[in-house]
């Protein structure tokens, strides 16, 4: 009967966990569980759990007949996400999922990035394998072995584009190195293959077994998703990004209708939560001819000021405070929380995160990165610019990566793990760093680049960048609406 059912299961593209799998065998009528999963294309997540069988067995309290008997976990389960669902709701309480502070393991003089790729790519990897297309994966020197039906997963070491318009990517992975060929007029042809980005690939060889010809190029993107299902919280959460303090274009006089706002008006609340992605303060030496640009040349006057700045915020709201390119701590990501005397500037309904950081709130997971990969995204793909900042967050997903680009604009830190692989599907994933304010959304993931607090700068104005500061994102984390509150005057 299992090689029936999953006979069934494969033709209609179906994919289980082994857990999975193992539950829906207990079933008495697993063909009626599978029925069930049929009808919903558009709710079905890419892999089914053994969770998601539970669901489907117990649809509506429609229980299969046997159900209950065969699946003790259905009770328990049920109980068990109601407890946490209960305690995840608690208000103002900020959990930091994942993040690099106080995990740092590149210390002293050695650099050793092989680590980094290796996590990498068996990561995205384990992921890819997942997908139908990609079923019996090999290692590239056994693939090489073979003329046609080639599927592998490899690490993208260079891609260019040959006179006659066609693409070739130089792949890797631990075992061998392969050529792949994208044929222009293919349905890839307008993708950007950046350099150290994963890749799954089905094709052939050639005739002369020189090149993969590519049937697909195959990236681990996120599974579609109806997105945020309403959860009985009534918080709202604001973006607040890219502050500057310290700059002489920082907007004090926004900042002012910003606080009195969230003081006063009957919407605000209900914001408990302010997240804060990256350039808190303007920093001091971050660009040649910086110190022109300073109200408060000093680094510690800058946190103060902040902190200030900070007190003047509602007591009822939590405050996330992440790290941006200038900002007091290392460059290279992912970048730590700020350093402890920093810290201890500020009240303690602050918590310091890393950049990027994964957190918790009533049940809803942020994922914030203030955004300097978007610098190589904006030079890697021909599309995008700095207008348009949720295109690039799409490719980010796409990819399942922050920053894949070694070498490039982005500074990364030889660390064990890869802290920029996005494993984790969040509700909400915001950026900052290019100073507009945009909302979208992507495969159910709510979408924000979290505009500025600071007017144009002589090197925006140089790079010819229109910022659209003093806006401010927000999202009720109960219901999934999102707006944009407007303070710019
Ligand atoms: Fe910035």
């Amino acid at each position: 009967m299992k090689k029936r059912i999953l006979g069934r299961l494969g033709e209609v593209g179906i994919l289980l966990e082994p857990k999975a799998i193992d539950a829906l065998m207990r079933l008495p009528d697993a063909d009626e569980c599978v029925d069930r999963m049929v009808e919903d294309p558009g709710n079905r997540a890419l892999i089914l759990t053994e969770e998601d069988i539970v669901g489907y067995a117990r649809r509506d309290d429609d229980i299969i007949r046997g159900a209950d008997d065969v699946l003790p976990g259905v009770e328990g389960a049920a109980d068990k996400a109601a407890e946490q669902g209960a305690g995840r709701l608690k208000p103002g309480t900020v959990k930091v999922i994942k993040d690099i502070t106080g995990n740092s393991t590149c210390v002293g003089n050695v650099i050793d990035f092989a680590k980094l790729f290796k996590d990498r790519y068996l990561t995205l990897r384990k992921m890819l394998s997942k997908r139908r297309e990609l079923a019996g994966q090999l290692p590239i020197a056994r693939v090489k072995k073979l003329e046609r039906d080639l599927r592998f997963v490899g690490i993208v070491n260079d891609s260019h584009t040959t006179k006659n318009g066609h693409t070739i990517i130089e792949m890797e992975d631990e075992t061998d190195k392969i050529m792949v060929l994208v044929m222009k007029g293919s349905a890839r042809m307008n993708e950007a293959f950046l350099k150290d980005e994963i890749l799954g690939v089905v094709g052939s060889f050639n005739r002369d077994g020189e090149l993969v010809v590519a049937k697909d190029v195959i990236r681990p993107d996120v599974p579609l998703s109806s997105g945020m299902a309403p959860n009985g919280s009534e918080s709202i959460v604001a973006f607040v990004s890219d502050i500057h303090l310290g700059s002489n274009t920082f907007l004090d006089k926004a900042w002012k209708r910003l606080v009195d706002w969230l003081g006063r008006d009957p919407v605000a609340k209900d914001i408990r939560y302010v997240v804060m992605p990256g350039d808190l303060v303007d920093g001091i030496g971050v660009y040649p001819g910086q110190e022109e640009e300073l109200r408060l040349d000093d680094l510690y006057g800058q946190y103060l000021a902040l902190s200030e700045a900070v007190k003047e915020l509602p007591d009822r709201i939590s405050i996330v405070a992440m790290p941006g390119n200038h900002d007091a701590v290392r460059l290279a990501e992912p970048q730590p929380a700020l350093p402890n005397d920093i810290r201890e500037m500020f009240d303690s309904n602050i918590e310091f995160v890393g950049n990027p950081c994964y957190l918790e709130i009533e049940g809803r997971v942020i994922l914030a990165y203030h955004g300097k990969s978007m610098d190589d995204f904006n030079s890697g793909v021909r599309r995008l610019n700095y207008t348009n900042p949720q295109e690039a967050m799409k490719e980010m997903l796409k990819r399942r990566h922050l920053a894949p680009v070694y070498g490039g604009k982005t500074p990364i830190a030889p660390e064990q793990k890869d802290y920029l692989v996005i494993d984790t599907v969040p509700d909400i994933f915001v950026t900052g760093h290019v100073h507009v304010c945009e909302l979208d959304e992507y495969r159910g993931i709510k979408l924000i680049n979290a505009s500025a607090w600071q007017s144009q700068t002589a090197f925006q104005r140089m790079h010819n960048q229109t910022p659209d500061p003093a806006k401010v994102p927000m999202v009720h984390l109960g219901t999934g609406e999102c707006w944009v509150e407007d303070f710019s005057g």
